[in-house]
């Protein structure tokens, strides 16, 4: 029998974003959304989603506030649904977002944007969930958003179950443990074009390249998972560049093309690759968008910050740390 609560239920949880250094794209399902490869990511702190779930009797429909505008909640219903199935619940929910960086333009806005909708909307609807079954529920909404669940390094396992219960993510190391440095240039502030989903989807369905993409990652796993153990920055860093490429090789050999990179991208890849020669250990991996994100060490992140900030098409430059996991705020 299902329920519905008498009065507002609700919840406030903060997750942060997370940058792939051993890359997702494609499904080995699309329903259950659970990948067709592994990846591994770091959460960054400064740049993360707060959510406030409002389940409330007597709403005819969910509403989904970003940044104080109403806007589309069908991805967030579907979501909500999930939740509302678990818990025995019939209301629908108010969501109000903010992000404190641009939404939806390759910083990974979807990843803390369901990891926190996850907690939050979890918590007001009763469920006593734990961190693995969070991180479940978050990649039925966005694969990326299962790493956000934890802070650090991170690795999202796809897992060989058909139900998805072994794809999730765990924590690889805490955020103290290595510290490291991103220095994520903004090259474009609008919306990406292409959403991941279809994106990746139509990879799979159309690049000569997808079959090499799949069998290949594995190893870029297990070399990543290499270097962290071993605390190599430079290992480190050579594979998530390899990684970014290869995904940017795919998303290019798709039909049509997924050409995420805009003048500015160049011009910043080529300024990592200067800085490079010039002795500085920095390394560059971007998503499906224009912004590059340059891996490097705290004693350096000022430096390619400003280098960065030189860079004819970059528009802003913004430094993040390791950040920590998901949690709820009240
Ligand atoms: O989880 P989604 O749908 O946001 O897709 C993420 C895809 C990439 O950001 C390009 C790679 C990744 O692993 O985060």
């Amino acid at each position: 029998m299902n329920q519905a609560f008498g009065e507002d239920r609700t919840a406030t949880a903060r997750a942060h974003s997370n940058i792939a250094l051993i890359k997702y794209w494609g499904k080995r399902d699309a329903e259950l959304n659970i990948p067709a490869v592994g990846s591994i990511s770091l959460t960054l702190d400064g740049l993360s989603t707060d959510t406030r779930v409002t389940f409330r009797a007597g709403l005819q429909q969910d509403e989904f506030w970003l940044a104080g505008n109403r806007v589309d909640a069908t991805r967030v219903t579907r979501f909500l649904d999930l939740v509302r199935g678990s818990a025995g619940l019939d209301s629908r929910a108010v969501v109000e977002s903010t992000n404190n960086f641009p939404t939806a333009a390759g910083l990974a806005s979807s990843a803390s944007g369901f990891a926190a909708l996850a907690v939050a909307a979890s918590a007001a609807a009763g469920l006593s969930l734990d961190d693995r079954q969070l991180s479940i529920l978050a990649r039925r909404g966005s694969g990326s958003a299962a790493r956000s669940l934890f802070g650090g390094l991170v690795e999202l396992h796809a897992g060989t179950r058909s139900d998805g219960l072994d794809s999730f993510a765990e924590p690889v190391l805490p955020p103290e443990a290595w510290p490291l440095n991103v220095v994520v240039a903004i090259t474009e502030l609008g919306q990406k074009s292409v959403n991941s989903t279809v994106g990746m989807g139509e990879s799979a369905l159309t690049s000569p390249f997808y079959p090499a993409w799949v069998e290949t990652g594995e190893n870029d796993l297990a070399a990543m998972r290499l270097a962290i153990a071993n605390r190599n920055f430079e290992q480190l860093g050579q594979l998530a560049e390899h990684s970014c490429l290869k995904l940017h090789a795919l998303m290019m050999s798709t039909r049509p093309a997924l050409v995420y990179w805009n003048a500015g991208t160049m011009a910043a890849m080529h300024s990592v690759l200067e800085l490079r020669a010039s002795g500085i250990p920095v390394y560059f991996t971007i998503d499906a968008g224009p912004q590059v994100k340059a891996l490097c060490l705290p004693e350096h992140a000022s430096g390619v910050a400003d280098a960065l900030g030189r860079v004819v098409g970059v528009h802003e430059t913004k430094v993040s740390a390791l950040g920590s996991g998901a949690h709820l705020l009240s």
